[in-house]
Order: structure tokens, then C-alpha cells, then sequence
């Protein structure tokens, strides 16, 4: 069978490639890839963004299925648009997809449903908002409504950083639309963790815990990224949170929206704050997989994902069970010069390592120039490491590292630092 996976990221390259590990599969497009994609002889890059030449090239390919990665075809309705013509597809559509595309969708629906989550209000006047600040106090969350590329949340610490991160969305409308509206709330001390579902509508099926790490620099300094980082499992993410994160925040979404008309279809990603005492609460959802947990994620995964696809399509996700490998997976993010603000393209990348067993690149941001990989973009390859350990998946992770280079290439030294140093060494 030939697949199709929409996207151009590190997550999109991981989906892919494990997608295609299954004998079954013969070819995975990926539309529109990247210079990783471009290289694997199982993956072929399509040149298509438009959601209704996708569409017709699904058709024409007679593709089994398709995979959606990114938030923004979600968002615009590639999912409405592939079931309307008959086209099997994995993802939420437009009308779901608004729990991320709307964080005042998002919030007001989880406090309708009770769904545990930082108080808030919502704003599209400015004076309001500076009044509701200066009441609240610092430090307090300021979030643009719409998608905006990362760009959208300020975790201000001071009043004074609050009010600009207000003038910024709703005065001086740096974000547009996105940012016409803002929500503000609350500030959650604790500590973060990613859980992401499969869901059919009906059915969830927990894919393996992870924890991103989204400040740029080492000790959670410095803005905040796409991501830098991210390993599996969280052990943070014990069973017991397991079960009250299912039984609290992701069943009570799922049937939430089902009783509001709203089918849920595609992964859910909730973003957990995790407090002292170890009670969750809901950071953000996404309608997608995150990046880069979806890279260490998907190198533990055993198994054919495209049977678990064909479930999750079916709506039959409650008779399937997934394998991990018990290793941990540890990702590391190579960025361009400048990233996040104003990403250098175009610089030449050394030679990747091979895959081995307990070692394998995704790529991101990466183009082929005349045959050779140049960065395309600001993040640019997510080195995983496995291993029995953090400590070790974290070694294997770094001395691959250590054998790749490009021109303004910076990275995190400190990737999985609060696993080392929950864990026992060993
Ligand atoms: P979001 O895009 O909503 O995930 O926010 C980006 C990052 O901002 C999160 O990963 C957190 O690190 C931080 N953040 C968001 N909301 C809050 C909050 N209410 N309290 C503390 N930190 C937050
Ligand atoms: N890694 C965070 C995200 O994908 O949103």
C-alpha cells in the first residue's frame, strides 16, 4: 500500500519512517518533505501544500491513507475536505481542531466540561486587559487566541512585561488575527509533560509519556522555542498520573466534544503542568503530535503503525494495544544561527551519521542544494539516542551529535536533565 503524510517537519520525517518500516507499506510520500524525507528510498517528496491538490493527488496515487502532521491543514479543513471525497484520512477536522486553533474555544470548553485548567479570562480590549493585570498581578500568562507559530504565549514575570505582551497582540496587532483576542491566565508553577492519544471518536489509545523542553537554552533559559528537545518515557508520568490524566483531562474531552456535536477523530495532545503535589493540570491542547516528542516517540514504537492507522480510521482504536521498546529514546534539536527569531538558511551540513540501532537523525529544517543538505529552516535535525538509561540514551544521543556540524549550529547540552535527576543513577 503507498500512505501519504502531510508536513515538512522532524515529526513528519518520524511518522514517515516508521510508517514505512511495515513490509506492507511500499511507499510513503511526504508532501512536502524535507531533505531527510527526499533521501530515504522508501519516502518520496511530493510538491504539494494546496489541501485540494493533496486531495487530488490522494486520489490519484490511490493512496491507502493519509497521516496529517501539522496544525495548519488541520485548521484550514484538510480533513473535512478528504472525507467529503470519500478519502480515508487520520486527523481532527476544522470544527475539532479548534481546541488548539482557539485557545478561547479551548479554555472556556474545558471549564464547561470541568476539565482541570489555569483560571482566565478572555480580552479584545486593551484597557480591559491592563486592568484585569494590574488586579491579578505578576507573574501571569498571556496567550494570543489564534495559531501563531509559537509565538503566541508570554509567561510574564513582571506587570511591566504583561502590559507589552498586551500592547504587542492587541494594540500594535503584531500577531494579526491570531492575536486579536488574548486569553490571560493564571501562572502554574510545576513541571511540564506531553501526553498524546489516538483518538477514533469514541476510542483513546495512549501513545508513550515524553517531555519537550522549549526554552532554547541550557537550564530552561532564554525565549521559548518549538521545542529543543524531548525524550520518552516521562517518568514523571507514573502510573497513577497516567490513569487520573485519562480518567480527569483526556476521556472527559473526548466525550465532551462528542456531546457538543463535535467527533473527535486524530491525536489529541494535551500540554500538562504537573504541580508539586503531582495534581495535572491542562497547559494547551493540540490537534496533532508534538514536535519533537514525536521523534523519540516513534523510535520506540514497535510494530506496524499502519495497521494502528487503519483502527483509528475504522473507529476500532479499543482492540488494538501498542509495543514500546522499553529503552528510553532521547531527541536532541540542532538549530540554525538565530533561531527562533530570524532563522539563517542556506548553510551546508556535514555528512549524518548512519541509523544504527540505538541511533537515529530525523530531519527538519534540511533541503537538497545540488545534492547536499543546507538548512532550510530553524529547526534543523532532531538526533535520537536509545539506551537502557536517560543518562546513557542522553550519551549516544550527544556523541552523534558531536559527528554533525553546519555553520551557526547550536543546540541544547542539557536534554533530559530532569529524568537524570529524578532517576536513581544507575
Ligand atoms: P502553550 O503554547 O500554551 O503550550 O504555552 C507555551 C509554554 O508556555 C508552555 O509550554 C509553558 O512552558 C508556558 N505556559 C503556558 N501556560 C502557562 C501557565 N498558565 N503557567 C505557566 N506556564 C505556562
Ligand atoms: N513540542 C511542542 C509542540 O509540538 O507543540
Amino acid at each position: 500500500m503507498k500512505l501519504l503524510v502531510v508536513g515538512s517537519g522532524g515529526r513528519e520525517h518520524a511518522l514517515a519512517w516508521k510508517l514505512a518500516q511495515a513490509p506492507r507499506v511500499q511507499l510513503v510520500y511526504v508532501a512536502p518533505g524535507n531533505g531527510g524525507t527526499a533521501q530515504d528510498e522508501r519516502l518520496a517528496n511530493v510538491d504539494i501544500t494546496d489541501i485540494g491538490e493533496l486531495a487530488d493527488f490522494a486520489e490519484r496515487e490511490q493512496v491507502a491513507f493519509t497521516v496529517v502532521g501539522p496544525e495548519a491543514p488541520l485548521a484550514a479543513g484538510i480533513v473535512n475536505l478528504f472525507r467529503s471525497r470519500g478519502l480515508k484520512v487520520f486527523g481532527p477536522t476544522k470544527e475539532a481542531a479548534q481546541l488548539e486553533s482557539s485557545k478561547d474555544f479551548a479554555k472556556a470548553f474545558m471549564k464547561r466540561h470541568g476539565i482541570p485548567t489555569a483560571a482566565y479570562e478572555t480580552f479584545s480590549d486593551a484597557a480591559a486587559a491592563h486592568a484585569y493585570i494590574d488586579a491579578q498581578g505578576a507573574p501571569i500568562v498571556i496567550k494570543a487566541d489564534g495559531l501563531a507559530a509559537g509565538k503566541g504565549v508570554v509567561v510574564a514575570t513582571t506587570l511591566e512585561e504583561a502590559h507589552a505582551a498586551v500592547d504587542m497582540m492587541l494594540a500594535d496587532n503584531k500577531l494579526g488575527d491570531a492575536g486579536a483576542r488574548v486569553v490571560i491566565e493564571e501562572f502554574l508553577a510545576g513541571e511540564e509533560a506531553s501526553f498524546i492519544v489516538m483518538v477514533d471518536g469514541k476510542h483513546v489509545l495512549a501513545l508513550a509519556s515524553s517531555q519537550d523542553h522549549k526554552r532554547l537554552l541550557d537550564g530552561d533559559r532564554g525565549p521559548n522555542t518549538g521545542g529543543m528537545g524531548a525524550y520518552s518515557p516521562a517518568p514523571i508520568v507514573t502510573p497513577q498520573l497516567h490513569a487520573r490524566v485519562m480518567r480527569e483531562i483526556i476521556l472527559p474531552t473526548v466525550s465532551g466534544m462528542e456531546k457538543e456535536g463535535i467527533r473527535y477523530t486524530g491525536f489529541l495532545y494535551a500540554g500538562l503542568m504537573i504541580d508539586a503535589q503531582g495534581n495535572p493540570k491542562t497547559l494547551e491542547f493540540n490537534c496533532r503530535m508534538g514536535d519533537p516528542e514525536t521523534q523519540p516517540i516513534m523510535a520506540r514504537l514497535k510494530g506496524d503503525f499502519s495497521k494502528v492507522f487503519e483502527h483509528a480510521i475504522a473507529g476500532t482504536l479499543n482492540t488494538v494495544e501498542l509495543e514500546w521498546d522499553r529503552r528510553t529514546a532521547l531527541g536532541v534539536v540542532l538549530a540554525a544561527h538565530n533561531y527562533p527569531d530570524a532563522p539563517r538558511k542556506g548553510d551546508r551540513i556535514s555528512e549524518i551519521p548512519a541509523e544504527t540501532a540505538d541511533a537515529v537523525t530525523f530531519h527538519a529544517g534540511t533541503t537538497l542544494v545540488d545534492g547536499k543538505l543546507t538548512t532550510s529552516g530553524g529547526r534543523v535535525l532532531c538526533v535520537v539516542g536509545l539506551a537502557d538509561s536517560v543518562r546513557s540514551a542522553q550519551s549516544i544521543a550527544y556523541e552523534t551529535v558531536n559527528q554533525i556540524s553546519f555553520d551557526g549550529m547550536q543546540y541544547r547540552h542539557d536534554i533530559g536533565y530532569r529524568a537524570v535527576s529524578r532517576k536513581q543513577p544507575n
